[in-house]
């Protein structure tokens, strides 16, 4: 089946099943492999985009729930939270091994776009659900923090 879709501001077709998760079609289809494959079961947050300014997790979203939303992923040439948020985690020296970060990144895309000026409390509860492994979570939250000033 045929389906539209845009995606870091680029409209593709993509001929999938609709039961397909977002996931696999940005890193199958569309070969936008920043997105990363963690549990595979909406648990871990590795796999989070956003869709239009809310984030949610590719891995538990079936392409057929998209329709005309816009998707954004870690590779955006042009979302400015998602830039801002990328130069502060370099600054702030957050990575350790990189895999979950991409989706940390996009799920504080999400709450800054909800929530411009979040404070620790807010910060924490809305990144509370993405797992690192590395435990860079301090880093994460004065990432995030940097980025709003
Ligand atoms: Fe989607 Fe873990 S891979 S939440």
């Amino acid at each position: 089946m045929s389906i539209k879709l845009t995606v870091d501001e680029k409209v593709y077709s993509v001929d999938v099943s609709p039961d397909t998760p977002l996931l696999w079609v940005l890193r199958d289809s569309l070969n936008l492999t920043g997105t990363k494959f963690g549990c595979g079961v909406g648990q871990c947050g590795a796999c989070t985009v956003l869709m239009d300014e809310e984030s949610v997790r590719s891995c538990a979203t079936p392409i057929s729930t998209v329709g005309n939303a816009r998707i954004t992923t870690i590779e955006t040439k042009e979302d400015k939270t998602v830039h801002n948020l990328q130069k502060f985690w370099v600054k702030e020296d957050v990575v350790q091994c990189g895999y979950c970060q991409s989706g940390q990144i996009m799920n504080a895309a999400g709450l800054l776009k909800k929530n411009p000026n979040p404070n620790d409390d807010e910060i924490i509860s809305a990144m509370d659900g993405n797992i690192c492994r590395c435990g860079t979570y301090n880093k994460i939250k004065t990432a995030i923090k940097a980025a709003t000033k």
